[in-house]
């Protein structure tokens, strides 16, 4: 029994509900019904953290002083190889001290962000379709969110001209994020430097989450926003190791940047927690020293499994192009159904589950997101079993002969 006079603040009723908890309700009740799931629902990469990575975890427990509070800045030795890695994949230098902090995820630290630097009626540029977190944070924060909407006719990048004069004058912070989560678009570096230019010229904080930085195929490099002349003195950047190193549960991420934005939020930081366990940045600092090998064998199982989805899904009909990097097909709603109708569908048909393209934004309307976190046997075996339920992608109306 719920007790009426036990409510939660405005800013948490307000917010709509978040659709991956959904989805696990979903999944729990197919589930009890016997269903065989195949989950590509959520970004969550399968299998273990590299072998070097877990060793060095084993052996910091036996370090008496690991077991302590962390430093809330971080470990000065993980905040140094946040800036030797930066600079061996970036060409770019950062002070440790001040350009560079751990967080505990980058979900975190993009949310915490938010709360760190916008007031109640700031307004905050978004896309539509984006990941949750850049909205979310905000909406928190008690932003006026403007969904700056992107479209499969602009290639899913940002048109500065779909923003009105008038909100880029008021607006204080920009969260983008290439390449995209969830439309898998890539920006070329003269969008950045399009971006940075907008960003000076309307006196906006930029934030970019680079979190797909090293699952980029057939040779695609992507962007870094701090590579481009004057970023870094307007913007951040979002770094994790959940999707290259397998390491989303151990929950470990960082910001590079501007140091006066990064300041914003280490002291809120410690306002609220006491930073990571020293374990999990000992771990994470061997991760990022790992050879490029690692990276390679991570960039070719993606991609193979990326190239026999989309052959597959070709046999169905769909027309999938190929994405140059992200863990995610996305994938249009056949015609006449939408995200939602289309999403539960296919777990009540087939026992797949994949994430309605809604979920992220109106503007995802149309689409659903299918992350690329099994092997080859088991999406062969989700290809099966829409062919047998008869799903196929229809661009247009079947209208009936007479
Ligand atoms: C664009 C983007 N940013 C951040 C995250 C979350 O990363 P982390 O595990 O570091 O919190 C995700 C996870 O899917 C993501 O897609």
């Amino acid at each position: 029994m719920s007790i009426n006079w036990i409510t939660p603040a405005n800013r948490l009723s307000a917010l709509p509900p978040y659709v991956f908890a959904r989805l696990d309700e979903l999944k729990a009740r197919a589930r009890e019904q016997g269903l065989d799931l195949i989950d590509l629902g959520m970004g969550n990469p399968d299998g273990f953290a590299p072998k070097p990575v877990i060793d060095a975890a084993i052996a910091s427990l036996d370090e008496a002083q690991n077991h302590g509070y962390p430093p809330f800045e971080g470990t000065a030795s993980f905040r140094s190889a946040i800036a030797t890695w930066y600079e061996r994949s970036y060409n770019v230098k950062l002070n440790p001290d001040s350009e560079a902090l751990p967080l505990l995820g980058s979900k975190e630290g993009l949310g915490h962000l938010a709360l760190a630097y916008v007031n109640p009626g700031d307004v905050v540029l978004v896309p539509s379709p984006s990941y949750p977190a850049h909205f979310r944070g905000p909406m928190i924060a008690g932003g006026e969110i403007y969904q700056v909407k992107l479209t499969a006719e602009n290639n899913w990048l940002i048109d500065f001209n779909t923003i009105p004069e008038d909100i880029a004058r008021r607006a204080k912070i920009f969260y983008f994020n290439y390449p995209n989560n969830p439309t898998t678009a890539t920006a070329p570096r003269e969008f950045f430097e399009e971006m940075v230019e907008f960003a000076r010229h309307y006196e906006i904080i930029l934030v970019h989450d680079l979190c797909y930085a090293e699952l980029a195929f057939d040779g695609y490099q992507p962007t870094s926003l701090l590579e481009i002349p004057g970023a870094k003195e307007i913007g951040v950047e979002f770094h994790t190791l959940s999707k290259t190193y397998n390491m989303a549960g151990w929950r470990v991420g960082f910001v590079v940047g501007n140091s006066q934005i990064i300041q914003g939020l280490r002291t809120l930081k410690t306002n609220l927690d006491y930073g990571i366990f020293a374990t999990i940045q000992t771990a994470a600092e061997t991760a990022l020293n790992l050879p490029g090998i690692y990276i390679k064998n991570v960039q070719d199982r993606y991609q193979k499994r990326r190239d026999f989805l989309i052959a597959g899904l070709q046999e169905l009909g769909w027309n999938i192009p190929k994405s140059k990097a992200t863990m995610y097909l996305w994938m249009p709603c056949p015609v006449g159904m939408n995200s939602t109708d289309f999403a539960l569908d296919m777990l009540q048909k087939t026992g797949i589950v994949v994430t309605p393209g809604n979920a992220f934004g109106d503007a995802g309307e149309g689409y659903v997101r299918v992350s690329l976190i099994a092997e080859c046997d088991r999406l062969g075996e989700a290809l099966k079993r829409l062919k047998q339920a008869g799903i196929r992608y229809q661009p247009e109306a079947v209208t009936s002969q007479a």
